[in-house]
């Protein structure tokens, strides 16, 4: 399976794709656990990716593309693109790279989800920064508060779920993201979703979309 999700910050896409590795067999690629990953490690790329990411902008395409172009290849029985891409020149260039390895996608998930609803479950949002695992202390709490269930870790709240920053990243996906809802209906893969539902529900209507043919 090759899908891509797609959709504002806070709108669930690393929640389902965590949920639909699993069912399809198929690798949650995320852009932003990536970046997050090289800035704790202090790579050159994770300093460069700082300073974007602290401010809710977007990291220069050129280094977006060179990442994905190496995480690739380490996911040869598919792939879910959580975050990615987030511009037309990103979705362009994911274009050629998928028609140089003679791959082709088979949908694009659109998670429609209101702006007060985003600001809300960001806003709540408490991450296991070793797994990705998300929680929401309104919806889907942890059994003990700032404690990771399955590790017993802890949480933490991403530093860009500040309000001033989620207000950033929303203008940002109007902006420059957004506009790839048309690309991809032209491209006829479009998948629209209400994100609005229940965690499970989502993924039901996924799945659903996706038809009895996908694999499973
Ligand atoms: P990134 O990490 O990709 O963040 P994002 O796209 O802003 O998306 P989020 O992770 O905030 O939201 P999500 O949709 O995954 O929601 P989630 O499932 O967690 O990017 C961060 C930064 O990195 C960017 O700002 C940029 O600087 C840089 N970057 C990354 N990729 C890039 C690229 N391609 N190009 C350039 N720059 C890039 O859910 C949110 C909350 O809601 C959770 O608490 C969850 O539990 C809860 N929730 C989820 N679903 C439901 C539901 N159905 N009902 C109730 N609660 C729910």
């Amino acid at each position: 399976m090759r899908l891509i999700m797609l959709g504002p910050p806070g709108a669930g896409k690393g929640t389902q794709a965590r949920i639909l590795e699993e069912r399809y067999g198929a690798a949650q690629i995320s852009t932003g656990d990536i970046l997050r990953q090289n800035r704790e490690h202090q790579t050159e790329l994770g300093k460069t990716a700082d300073g974007f990411m602290q401010r809710g902008e977007l990291v220069p395409d050129d280094l977006i593309i060179q990442m994905v172009e190496a995480e690739l290849p380490r996911h040869p029985g598919g792939f879910i693109m959580d975050g990615f891409p987030r511009t037309v020149a990103q979705a362009q260039a994911f274009d050629a790279l998928l028609a140089r390895k003679g791959i082709a996608l088979d949908a694009v998930i659109l998670f429609e989800v209101d702006r007060d609803t985003l600001v809300r479950r960001l806003s709540a949002r408490w991450t296991n920064p070793r797994t990705g695992r998300t929680y929401n202390a309104l919806s889907d709490p942890p059994r003990t508060a700032g404690i990771d269930d399955e590790d017993g870790g802890p949480l933490v709240q991403r530093d860009d779920d500040k309000p001033q920053t989620v207000e950033k990243r929303l203008a940002v996906y109007q902006k420059q993201t957004a506009p790839l809802i048309d690309y991809y209906k032209r491209q006829g893969k479009l998948v629209e979703i209400d994100g609005l539902a229940p965690v499970e529900d989502v993924t039901q209507a996924i799945v659903a979309k996706l038809g009895p043919d996908a694999a499973a």
